[in-house]
């Protein structure tokens, strides 16, 4: 079965082909990082115009790269959310549409579904069930995952996001948006002893997460004296530091709790270079396996969304095409496809 999959939940467009015999086929993406970098920060208006641009070319190429044509499609999946509504309606309209002209089926995923399950793209996939850490911008969650759909939520942050805080800091220390990388990549200059920044929640003795505090320590620090390069390399090194300390903890204590042995990682902040390497050394200690999608595939992409509707075929109803958005859209509300794929 060929499911064409479309990401349009931000600011990201990007359209896969996912064959459940042969795998992923192709995939494409246009990134709009340029475009609202110079707002400092995503601006959904020129999100949705911009996908709307996109979509149709990048389907065409994904198409073209693959050796297919529309006709050969089985299905199409979508982001129906969470996201930006207007963006997500660029992705659910033309889905849907297209869909309706073919006469095939939809699928409309969640995101944060779609990201779950990227791992699960690689070579040697990890089997069910398993610890996801879900770090993304919008997003910081524990979940035990047993199967696709059987999520439950075991921590969450109470405030910030952790790619909300790095996003928040480089803009603290004057780095470009996306702060994530930017942020990663100074810290990569930065020396340790300079800045003591609070690890919110380490000693809370539940899994939640909360990152406000952090930004707001690293605004104190920057406000007490002006900062030259050093000591902005050294801040940024010091932030890392302390989200890498307080999501590598939590990792470790929700394998125990659950008695699980895998951990996956999936979102923007699972591209992060600090992160895995601190990861892969509580692996190595407590014994447990660790898996990321490759880096391309840990920001918003086509062939998660792709991947999770393939997983979804047999849930998915004839429909009339009439569709909707869910802009908030709790992860843990789903459930298990009817029969497994
Ligand atoms: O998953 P994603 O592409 O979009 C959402 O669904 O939110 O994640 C984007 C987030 C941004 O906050 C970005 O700053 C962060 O992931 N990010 C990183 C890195 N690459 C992206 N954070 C830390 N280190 C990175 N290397
Ligand atoms: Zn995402």
């Amino acid at each position: 079965m060929l499911v064409l999959g479309i990401e349009t939940s931000c600011d990201e467009t990007g359209i896969a082909l996912y064959d459940t015999e042969r795998g992923l086929l192709s995939h494409a993406l246009h990134s709009q990082i340029k475009m609202h970098a110079e707002y400092g920060g995503v601006v959904p208006e020129l999100a949705s115009r911009d996908h709307i641009r996109r979509v149709l070319p990048l389907t065409t190429k994904v198409l073209k790269d693959a050796g297919v044509t529309l006709d050969d499609l089985d299905a199409i999946a979508y982001t129906q959310g969470p996201g930006l509504s207007g963006a997500l309606l660029v992705g659910t309209s033309v889905a849907e549409a297209l869909a309706f002209s073919l006469d095939i089926p939809t699928i409309g995923v969640h995101h944060l579904e779609g990201h779950l399950l990227a791992p699960l793209l690689e070579k040697n996939p990890p089997q069910f069930p398993f610890v996801a850490l879900l770090v993304s911008g919008g997003h910081t969650q524990l979940m035990r995952v047993s199967g696709i759909g059987q999520y439950e939520l075991l921590g969450d942050t109470l405030d910030d996001a952790a790619g909300e805080a790095f996003d928040k800091t480089a803009k603290l220390i004057g780095l470009e948006y996306p702060g994530g990388p930017a942020v990663s990549k100074l810290a990569e200059q930065g020396r340790p002893g300079r800045y003591k920044l609070p690890r919110p929640m380490l000693k809370s003795g539940n899994l939640d997460f909360s990152f406000s505090g952090l930004k707001t320590a690293v605004l104190t620090a920057v406000t007490a004296a002006p900062m030259d390069d050093d000591a902005r390399a050294d801040l940024a090194y010091a932030f890392q530091e302390a989200v890498v300390e307080v999501l590598t903890a939590k990792c470790v204590t929700a394998l125990n709790q659950t008695g699980l042995k895998r951990l996956i990682v999936s979102g923007g902040v699972g591209a992060n270079r600090r992160l895995r390497e601190s990861l892969g050394q509580a692996a190595k200690k407590d014994n447990f396996d660790v898996s990321y999608p490759r880096l391309e595939f840990c920001t918003d992409n086509g062939a998660m969304i792709a991947f999770a509707g393939a997983m979804r075929l047999n849930h998915a109803p004839p429909g009339d095409h009439a569709f909707t958005i869910r802009p908030r859209w709790d992860l843990a509300e789903l459930t298990a496809p009817r029969s497994p794929p």
